[in-house]
């Protein structure tokens, strides 16, 4: 069993390298690390911040957090026979499971849904956090529901697909004022069929380069063509510290979209219900950021969404970076940017976003 840490350092545990320090933290491995790490918190100070770390791939921390960081690295890939028939497959998946390991092992055993979620960084649990999508798949697509510990009353339970109100890189978890809630494992219906989506233009050429059409693509050539997609546009965080897309699309009305459309002909935007979600990447990129470097961190020069931490850069840094964009994309466009990793303040509190 794991014990309590004190000043432990976080930089090689967030994939932005921000030389972070916590004041206390605990590795959960097993259900006894979490009880442990959280009768311990509650006897310390239940009052503490507490923050339950995945992957670290979506997380801005501040130089010092001031509580117990939750490190989940639980593991575990159970399928479920009892829910399982001749077309779909549910599996039970434990929260510190790597989300690109968890997409390739499916993959293998022909339980399919998941090829266009590959090489999203990041652990399982984390992933219904903001429902995690890519190449027109999102995480709610395949989700049957997720097992939870609530933190204050320490009640366990389970919450549906539906009780978890995912939406475009938003849930039930990312709302003020809910209670927190630890999530200790995913279940997900796959398919046990092939069912693929390859609707993403980007998408299809990458097939293509691959010397396939998409009708004929098989998961495996989804799963490949995804990673190519994104080796190629997307930075990785190994080499060049970056949280992925440092910004959400934004959703404009149909007024404000056909305003924009008429002053910016290639302007790229997709039908979002009655309103329209615009590529972010592309306004940030027309606005001259792409490739823009500051002394400790930059905008990623193949992807405008993405800023990268070239030079062991602090939150501060990387948040005046971001600042700076988003009041000229307010000034250009009358468009506002919300930041779409979650940025820890110096108290250790979630900034409101
Ligand atoms: N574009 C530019 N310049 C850029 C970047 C993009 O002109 O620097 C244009 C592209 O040409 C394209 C459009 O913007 O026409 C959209 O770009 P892309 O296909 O790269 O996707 P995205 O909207 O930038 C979103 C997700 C990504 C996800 C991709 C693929 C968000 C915030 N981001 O990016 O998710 O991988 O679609 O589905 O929704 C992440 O969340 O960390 C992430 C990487």
């Amino acid at each position: 069993m794991n014990a309590l840490i004190e000043h432990q350092d976080l930089s090689a545990f967030n994939t932005l390298a921000i030389q972070a320090e916590a004041r206390f933290y605990w590795a959960i491995e097993s259900q006894a690390d979490l009880s442990a790490a959280l009768t311990w918190y509650r006897q310390e100070n239940p009052q503490m911040p507490l923050l339950v770390l995945g992957g670290g791939s979506n997380i801005i921390l501040s130089d010092h957090f001031p509580g117990l960081v939750l490190h989940m690295q639980n593991k575990g890939i159970a399928l479920l026979e009892e829910k399982s028939d001749d077309e779909t497959v549910s599996i039970d998946v434990a929260a510190g499971e790597n989300w690109h390991e968890l997409v390739c092992y499916c993959c293998e055993q022909g339980w399919h849904g998941l090829e266009n979620l590959a090489l999203i960084p990041g652990a399982a649990g984390a992933a219904p956090i903001q429902n995690i999508g890519a190449y027109g798949v999102e995480l709610c697509d395949v989700m049957d529901s997720l097992e939870c510990l609530e933190v204050d009353s320490g009640k366990r339970y389970r919450l549906s697909a539906e009780q978890c109100q995912f939406a475009y890189r938003d849930s039930l978890f990312k709302k003020a004022g809910e209670p927190r809630r630890i999530i200790s494992s995913i279940r997900l219906r796959l398919r046990r069929e092939a069912c693929l989506n390859t609707q993403y233009p980007g998408l299809q050429q990458s097939l293509h380069s691959l010397g396939v059409t998409p009708e004929q693509a098989s998961p495996g050539d989804i799963l490949q063509a995804v990673c190519n997609l994104r080796r190629a546009k997307l930075p990785d965080p190994a080499a060049l510290p970056n949280v992925g897309s440092f910004f959400k699309n934004p959703i404009v009305s149909e007024g404000h979209y056909q305003q924009l459309k008429s002053e910016y002909a290639d302007l790229v935007a997709y039908p979002h219900g009655e309103d329209y979600k615009l590529a972010a990447g592309w306004l940030i990129d027309q606005a001259g950021w792409k490739g823009h470097r500051e002394a400790r961190v930059a905008v990623h020069e193949q992807q405008a969404l993405v800023l990268v931490n070239h030079k062991r850069g602090s939150a501060k840094d990387v948040l005046a970076l971001a600042q700076k964009i988003r009041d000229d994309i307010w000034q250009r466009y009358q468009v506002s940017l919300e930041i779409e990793p979650r940025h820890i303040q110096v108290d250790g509190a979630l900034a409101p976003s």
